[in-house]
């Protein structure tokens, strides 16, 4: 075998190359059963459930899945389909004030417990979930 074993992490420049986050926690599969999970708890939620599409969850959890993994560095299949995220413009139909804020991280929480991350990935994830949460909030109104 001439080939060589050695896994050398650096691109062609020299830069650091890892796998990327999505491909480190498992891929398609494991943002799916996040995304899944959520919607669990969106579904019963008084708050939240009556902003979704009454009968298309489904493709709520297909647009909020294809984000996630394209922001964590999987497919770009969420931008092929819907164009630029633009997250705040498209989330100005909805009021979003802070107990819906607080309602989604709840239910996000509670879905990224399923998950079982190592405590760095946890932490990760987490930490870019309730920033881009605190972002949405687009009134105060009660
Ligand atoms: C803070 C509370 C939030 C509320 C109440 C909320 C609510 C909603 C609602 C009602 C929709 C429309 C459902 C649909 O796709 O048909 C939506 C879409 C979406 N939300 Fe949120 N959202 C919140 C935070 C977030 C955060 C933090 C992210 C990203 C990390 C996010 C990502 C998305 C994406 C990607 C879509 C689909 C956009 C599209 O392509 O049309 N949302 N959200």
């Amino acid at each position: 075998m001439t080939e060589n074993p050695v896994t050398i992490r650096m691109g062609e420049g020299g830069e650091a190359v890892g796998v990327s986050f999505w491909a480190r926690v498992g891929g398609r599969p494991t943002f799916e059963r996040l995304v899944r999970q959520f919607y669990v708890g969106v579904a019963a939620d008084p708050v939240l459930r009556p902003m979704y599409p009454e009968d298309d969850l489904e493709g709520a959890i297909q647009r909020l899945t294809g984000f996630l993994e394209q922001y964590w560095g999987g497919p770009g299949t969420y931008s092929e389909q819907r164009g630029h995220p633009r997250l705040r413009m498209r989330h100005n139909p909805f009021k979003v004030n802070p107990d819906a804020r607080d309602r989604w991280l709840l239910h996000m929480r509670a879905a990224v417990d399923t998950l079982a991350l190592s405590p760095l990935d946890d932490a990760t994830l987490w930490d870019y979930l309730d920033r881009a949460a605190h972002a949405m909030v687009n009134t105060f109104d009660e």
